[in-house]
C-alpha cells in the first residue's frame, strides 16, 4: 500500500500542507528543526492513533493555532491510501472542547473519519500499515518492559481488531479490578464482587497471551532468518523469547532458557484453546489473590508482560555490544516487515528516521535493499548524500524547510 496524498492542518509546525507523494522510496532532506520527523510522525499518528514521542495530544496541534481564541481549532491529518483492493480517504481530528469549570481551560477529543463516515478510533487502525524506524528504538532492548508492551500492542493492533478490542476491554477490566482491590484493602467495597472483575481478567488476558505468544513467535522465527543468512553470515544466531506474567513471581532474566520459553510454547501450543489458558490463568490468579489483596493491586496478567532478544545464548540488553544491540534491533524491525507482508499480502509504508547515518556499510545496504522492495518508504535525512547514488537515482528528493516541503 501507498499514501498518495498527505494533507496536514495544524500538526506540530506545520500550519497547513498539502503534499502528493508518489509509491516507492521518498527523501525528505532538510537541516534540523525543520519538520521532518514531525511528518513522519503524522502519518504514524494516522495508522496507529499513537504519537512515538507526545505524551499528550495537545503537543501535537500548532502553537500558534492552539494559543488563538477560535472557539474550536481542528488539527488534522488526512491521507489518501492506495491499496492492492483500492483507496481510501482516512482522516484524524483533533477537536478543541473548551472544559468547564476545570483546571484546564481546554482539551482534545479526537475523531477518525474512513471514507468521509465517523467512525470508531478502533476502526481506524489497520487502514493504512506503517512500520516506524527510529533511532531511538535501541530503547527496546535497553529500556522498560512497558516500551516493549507497547511496541506488541502497536503492532497488533495495525493488523488485527479483535486484539485491540480486547486489550481496551483488558485494560477497562484490570482498572475495574484494581479499584475493587484498593477499597477492599481500606476495609470498604464488596468481596463478592471481586470474582466478577477476576473473571473478565482472566477471559481477555487469555486471549491477549495467546495472540502475543503467536505473533512473538512468527516474528522471532523470521528475524532469525535475517539476522542469521543476512546480518551476520551465519556468524550470530537471534532469538526473540516472550515473557508472559503467567506465573506468581516475575521472571528471573538470568534464568535458562528453558525456564525462559516454557510459558510461552505452552501459550503458542494452545493458541487454539483458549480454554486450556483461561483455566491456568485463573488458577495462577488465585495463587496470588492473597497478595494481590494486600497490595490493592494486580500482580500477574498481560499488563505485566516482557519480552527479551537473546543473541548467541546471551540476553541482548545485559550482554550485547552497542553494535549487536542495533543489529537486533534491525533484524527485528525488518522481521516486522515481512510479518507484516505475509499476513496482509500488501507490503506496508516503511518510515525510516535519520535511521541511514547510524549504520554502517553492510547494515545499510540490507535496509536499502528492503526500502528498494517496498511499497513506499518515507526516509528522513540532513542530507541525501547519505544514501549511494544508484538508490537516489530512483528515489524522489524533497526538500523540507520551516514547514514546507517542497
Ligand atoms: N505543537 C507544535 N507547534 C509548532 N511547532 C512545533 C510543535 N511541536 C514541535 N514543533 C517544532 O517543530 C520543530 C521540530 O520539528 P522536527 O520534525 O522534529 O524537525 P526535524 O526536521 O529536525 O526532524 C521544532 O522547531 C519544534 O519547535
Ligand atoms: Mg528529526
Amino acid at each position: 500500500m501507498h499514501i498518495k496524498h498527505l494533507s496536514l492542518t495544524n500538526f506540530r509546525n506545520y500550519g497547513r500542507l498539502e503534499l502528493p507523494l508518489p509509491a516507492g522510496a521518498v527523501v525528505l532532506q532538510g537541516n534540523n528543526a525543520q519538520g521532518k520527523t514531525n511528518l513522519l510522525e503524522a502519518v504514524y499518528y494516522l495508522a496507529t492513533s499513537r504519537s512515538p514521542q507526545a505524551g499528550s495530544d495537545q503537543q501535537l496541534i500548532n502553537w500558534t493555532a492552539a494559543e488563538s481564541g477560535e472557539p474550536i481549532i481542528v488539527g488534522r491529518i488526512n491521507a489518501q491510501v492506495e491499496t492492492q483492493t483500492g483507496g481510501r480517504i482516512i482522516e484524524m481530528r483533533l477537536i478543541r472542547e473548551r472544559n468547564e469549570g476545570r483546571h484546564r481551560p481546554y482539551s482534545f477529543r479526537r475523531e477518525a473519519v474512513v471514507n468521509r463516515r465517523t467512525v470508531r478510533l478502533m476502526d481506524l487502525l489497520g487502514n493504512v500499515r506503517v512500520v516506524l524506524f527510529l533511532p531511538q528504538d535501541i530503547q527496546l532492548i535497553t529500556g522498560s518492559p512497558s516500551g516493549r508492551r507497547r511496541y506488541m500492542d502497536t503492532v497488533l493492533c495495525q493488523m488485527d481488531k479483535r486484539y485491540c478490542r480486547d486489550l481496551s476491554h483488558y485494560n477497562k477490566a484490570l482498572e475495574q479490578r484494581n479499584a475493587l482491590l484498593r477499597q477492599l484493602a481500606e476495609g470498604t467495597g464488596r468481596r463478592d464482587t471481586l470474582p466478577i472483575f477476576t473473571d473478565k481478567v482472566v477471559e481477555l488476558g487469555s486471549r491477549l497471551f495467546v495472540r502475543r505468544a503467536s505473533f512473538m513467535y512468527e516474528l522471532g522465527r523470521e528475524a532469525q532468518r535475517i539476522h542469521y543468512e543476512h546480518l551476520t553470515s551465519g556468524n550470530e544466531s537471534i532469538r526473540l523469547h516472550y515473557l508472559p506474567r503467567l506465573q506468581e513471581n516475575g521472571l528471573n532474566r538470568g534464568g535458562t532458557v528453558s525456564q525462559l520459553t516454557a510459558l510461552s510454547d505452552f501459550l503458542y501450543k494452545n493458541e487454539m484453546d483458549a480454554g486450556v489458558v483461561g483455566e491456568y490463568f485463573q488458577s495462577i490468579m488465585q495463587a496470588t489473590l492473597s497478595a494481590d489483596l494486600a497490595r490493592g493491586i494486580t500482580s500477574t496478567g498481560p499488563h505485566r508482560d516482557d519480552w527479551m532478544i537473546e543473541i548467541n545464548g546471551r540476553d541482548l540488553s545485559y550482554f550485547g555490544s552497542r553494535g549487536q544491540q542495533r543489529s537486533g534491533i534491525l533484524s527485528l524491525k525488518l522481521a516486522e516487515i515481512d510479518w507484516v507482508t505475509t499476513q496482509t499480502n500488501d507490503p506496508p509504508v516503511l518510515l525510516l528516521d535519520e535511521v541511514a547515518a547510524e549504520l554502517d556499510g553492510q547494515r545499510r545496504a540490507l535496509l536499502l535493499e528492503y526500502v528498494k522492495h517496498a511499497a513506499q518508504a518515507l526516509l528522513t535525512a540532513t542530507d541525501s548524500d547519505q544514501f549511494p547514488n544508484d538508490f537516489m537515482d530512483r528515489a524522489t528528493l524533497l526538500t523540507v524547510a520551516n514547514g514546507r516541503v517542497r
